[in-house]
């Protein structure tokens, strides 16, 4: 098939690759010229395992390319799938200027049935919009015969780290198609780009467009609701002496329960939990339908990462003036490169402000630009002063009053304690990741403070 996928972040860039690997011919359309460049010669400019090999793969086999020129990319295509960012804009709605953007030029340059699928994760209704702006490009063209096209809607749960193996082995493939020709149209091209995954099982869940927008925040939000309450639950282990690691061991063998996603820590990351709960807040109220258990997941969330900062001053008297603190782990959660929303950030700015300097490793973030990307440049120089990027978890540890573990990389997950003690300067860890059990490290001379380890 001829599949167009608009945006080369990492989900349509994972997309465009899987889809090539497939055996599609597939063209990538970034307006980024310069990373265009970059994907044109082979070099994927983010970390998702096994991606780098897929891109040079089906480039060189000549099914997958990459272009700055949408008007081409909409031409190609039988499905084109929108996969541009949606960030979050300041009332914490979802900003769809991108995606709108692409609408008019699908309604620009159109000229046989086409199924333009959202991928991207956007508000119920947005299909209709999407809807709306093609049918007013093409409207403007006063063309003799009008194309006919569907918007589809095929949101995407590829989680980073894993997001190829998520792609290429499918729990679902969720696809909300309209009603009418058109939609079924979509519906039959939509299954032939997916049949591969549907060879030992029915993968393919198909529904109305808004069922399905709403779905991809749904799944989130619940996944996003069973840490809050695992964090919410630790806090209450913390004050009555229980250790949330114990529980969970304790519920996870219920198999309505689960043992995914119940691991207390410092509150969810990344650029979808934080960014699609407050869409979905926002678009709650919008209906005049207020979500109570999504808002407190939301603020149990805000919280997290301060709760566990204000344990560590309590025990240093309030103050961390003069005081060096050894950070581990900075990106969101392991085997990503990506920063944004790591709760590590506001570490950095809060034990910054309580005086400390702060000493930090992580195996794939170097510098305070790469850590802080994209606040405002006055708020990293007042920072760079006291942060300090080291080749080793080790080397950070150097003279550290305290330990802190932010992310749980596997390189920390058991470390040489002897020589850790011998490199702090204090034998205090603060783990916001609960990867150690607080009997043996006490054994071993350190002062331990997890999150929920009933301390
Ligand atoms: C998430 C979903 O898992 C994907 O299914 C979805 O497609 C994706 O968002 C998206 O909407 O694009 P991702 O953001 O890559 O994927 O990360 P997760 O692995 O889900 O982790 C999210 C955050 O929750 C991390 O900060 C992680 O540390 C935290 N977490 C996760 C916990 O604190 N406790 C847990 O038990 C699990």
């Amino acid at each position: 098939m001829k599949i167009t996928i608009i945006g080369a972040g990492y989900v349509g860039l994972v997309s465009s690759a899987c889809f090539a690997e497939l055996g599609n011919h597939v063209v990538c359309v970034e307006r980024d010229a310069l990373r265009v460049a970059q994907l044109q010669s082979g070099e994927v400019p983010l970390h998702e395992p096994g991606l780098q090999e897929l891109v040079a793969r089906n480039l060189a086999a000549g099914r997958l390319a990459f272009a700055t020129d949408v008007a081409l990319g909409v031409r190609h295509a039988q499905v084109l799938f929108i996969a541009v960012g949606t960030p979050m804009a300041a009332d914490g709605s979802a900003d769809l200027t991108q995606v709108l953007e692409v609408a008019h030029a699908v309604g620009r340059h159109v000229s046989r049935f086409l199924v333009v699928a959202n991928k991207s994760t956007v508000p119920v209704g947005t299909a209709q919009r999407v809807h709306d702006a093609i049918a007013q490009g093409l409207a403007a063209r006063q063309l003799a015969r009008v194309p006919a096209f569907a918007v589809a809607s095929n949101p995407e749960f590829l989680k980073e780290g894993a997001a190829v193996e998520d792609f290429m082995r499918p729990d679902r493939v969720v696809i909300g198609v309209p009603e009418g020709r058109a939609g079924e149209r979509a519906a039959g091209l939509l299954r032939r780009a997916y049949a591969p995954f549907n060879r030992n099982r029915e993968r393919m869940v198909v529904m109305d467009v808004k069922s399905a927008e709403l779905a991809k925040y749904a799944a989130n939000a619940l996944l996003a609701t069973k840490i809050s309450f695992m964090n919410d639950m630790a806090a209450l282990a913390d004050a009555v002496g229980a250790d949330i690691e114990q529980v969970r061991r304790g519920i996870g063998s219920d198999r309505r329960i689960g043992y995914d996603f119940i691991y207390a820590g410092l509150g969810y990351g990344g650029s979808c939990f934080p960014k699609d709960v407050a869409a979905l807040c926002h678009t709650a109220r919008g209906a005049g339908q207020r979500l109570r258990v999504v808002e407190a997941v939301q603020a149990v969330n805000d919280a997290q990462a301060g709760r566990f900062v204000q344990r560590l001053l309590q025990h240093f008297g309030g103050s961390l003036a003069g005081r060096v603190i050894a950070l581990w782990g900075l990106t969101f959660k392991p085997g990503t490169d990506d920063v944004r929303e790591a709760p590590s950030r506001i570490l950095v700015r809060r034990l910054v402000a309580a005086g400390a300097r702060v000493q930090a490793h992580d195996p794939l973030v170097h510098s305070l630009e790469q850590l802080m990307a994209g606040d405002p440049p006055a708020r990293r120089a007042r920072l760079a002063p006291h942060v300090a990027f080291c080749a080793g978890p080790l080397q950070a540890a150097q003279g550290a009053d305290a330990l802190v573990i932010a992310t749980e990389w596997k390189i920390y997950r058991s470390p040489d304690f002897a020589a850790l003690r011998r490199a702090l300067r204090a034998p205090v860890i603060f783990d916001g990741r609960n990867l150690f059990d607080p009997a043996e490290l006490g054994r071993q001379g350190f002062f331990y403070q997890g999150v929920g380890r009933g301390q």
